[in-house]
């Protein structure tokens, strides 16, 4: 499966946050298939100098526009001028730890600005939407594999921005419910690493990195001195927590595919579908992995547990395979390989505009 497996040819999409990590990806993957992107942006959290790199790997330039979610006048004006047909929307704020500090923020972005290009796609008529949601929907208490059926356990999460993606989740299922003509997929993505195998375009943290991948990516490159590990004590092989990887071109083809299984099954409702490999690996086989993509030593220490940490977390991936037709097949060693092609190429990230 490639972007040019589907029949997307032409197919109108706003990307929200179609300037960030996931979203470029998928904006490039959709250009490559034919489609015609509109990409908003606020780029609290991204730089223009990304959609040169699309452009680069993909001869078309997307159409971008400047702009908040919340700003419903204005996405309400996108939508109509570029008839849009679809919505995929990735943008929103995600730092778990941040989101304890300033929750106000990540409900107003987050929660509202759903609300928001929900009534710009009403006044639109635009039926649409594909929502970026997270496996951390689960909660903190489930027990892997992960699957759809398990229930949204907002009391189980225990910061802002994950309690933000539940209960996104559980408004829509209320507007599918009264809007009969409305088709929402909410996708679940475990944890998104790596980059396009170009080294062309990637994950551009600001400041600290939150995340393990880009963390280890910058130790690589010489950025930082070296990793802490959070806590070796866990009850895993290696003492150290178990996640479930995904390479982002994968994820990004991954909403090819359910645009398309949209398009094709014709009928409006909700769905939801996990995102990830189904297959955990722990802080030190990335680290190992790493350390053999990119030829560096890795130094780390171990320190405290983090807190909010589950020992182990991964998808049972199976629904999307069964329904979408789409599986992830990139290994560990390939996300972190294209992971360093990106960091050694642009160990600064996008240049500015
Ligand atoms: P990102 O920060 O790289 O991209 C989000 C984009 O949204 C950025 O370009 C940012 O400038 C933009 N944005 C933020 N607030 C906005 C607003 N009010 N109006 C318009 N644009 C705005 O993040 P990402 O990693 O690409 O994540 C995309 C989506 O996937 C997010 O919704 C995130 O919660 C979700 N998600 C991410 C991960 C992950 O680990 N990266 C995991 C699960 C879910
Ligand atoms: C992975 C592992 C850390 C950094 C987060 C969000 C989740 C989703 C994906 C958005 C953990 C360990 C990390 C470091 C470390 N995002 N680690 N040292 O926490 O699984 O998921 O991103 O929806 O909601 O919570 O990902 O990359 O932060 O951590 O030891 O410097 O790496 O403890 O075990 P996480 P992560």
């Amino acid at each position: 499966m490639n972007s040019s497996s589907f029949n997307l040819q032409n197919k109108r999409v706003l990307v929200t946050g179609g300037a960030g990590f996931i979203g470029s990806h998928t904006a490039l993957e959709l250009q490559n298939a034919g489609c015609k992107v509109t990409i908003i942006d606020n780029l609290t959290n991204s730089k223009t100098t990304v959609l040169d790199r699309i452009n680069e790997l993909s001869e078309t330039t997307p159409v971008f526009i400047k702009t908040d979610i919340r700003d419903t006048e204005k996405v309400t004006r996108v939508m109509k001028e570029n008839d849009i047909e679809d919505v995929i929307h990735f943008a929103g704020l995600k730092a778990v730890g941040e989101s304890t500090q300033i929750p106000d923020e990540y409900y107003d972005v987050n929660f509202n600005g759903t609300v928001s290009l929900l009534n710009a796609m009403k006044e639109a008529a635009v039926k649409s939407l594909i929502f970026s949601s997270s496996a951390t929907v689960y909660g903190e208490n489930a027990n892997p594999p992960l699957t759809e059926t398990l229930a949204i356990d907002v009391q189980g999460i225990s910061h802002a921005y994950g309690r933000s993606k539940a209960m996104i989740e559980l408004m829509l299922e209320d507007y599918t419910r009264a809007n009969k003509d409305l088709s929402v997929t909410c996708l679940r993505y475990f944890n998104p690493v790596g980059a396009h195998p170009s080294g062309k375009m990637g994950e551009d943290p600001k400041g600290l990195p939150n995340n393990l991948m880009p963390f280890v990516s910058q130790v690589a490159v010489g950025k930082r001195e070296k990793l802490t590990v959070f806590g070796n004590d866990y009850n895993t092989p290696d003492g150290t927590c178990l996640r479930d990887y995904l390479h982002v071109c994968d994820l990004a083809e991954g909403h090819l595919a359910a645009l398309d299984y949209r398009i094709k099954k014709g009928k409006p409702g909700l769905e939801v579908f996990n995102f990830g490999t189904g297959k955990p690996s722990s802080v030190l086989e990335v680290i190992k992995a790493f350390e053999k993509a990119s030829g560096k030593n890795i130094p780390y220490d171990f320190g405290d547990r983090r807190p909010g940490d589950v020992p182990s977390t991964y998808a049972d991936p199976v629904l999307a395979k069964e329904k979408l037709g789409w599986e992830t097949k990139y290994t560990l060693d390939e996300m972190c390989k294209h992971s360093w092609n990106w960091q050694n190429d642009n160990p600064d990230g996008y240049p500015d505009s």
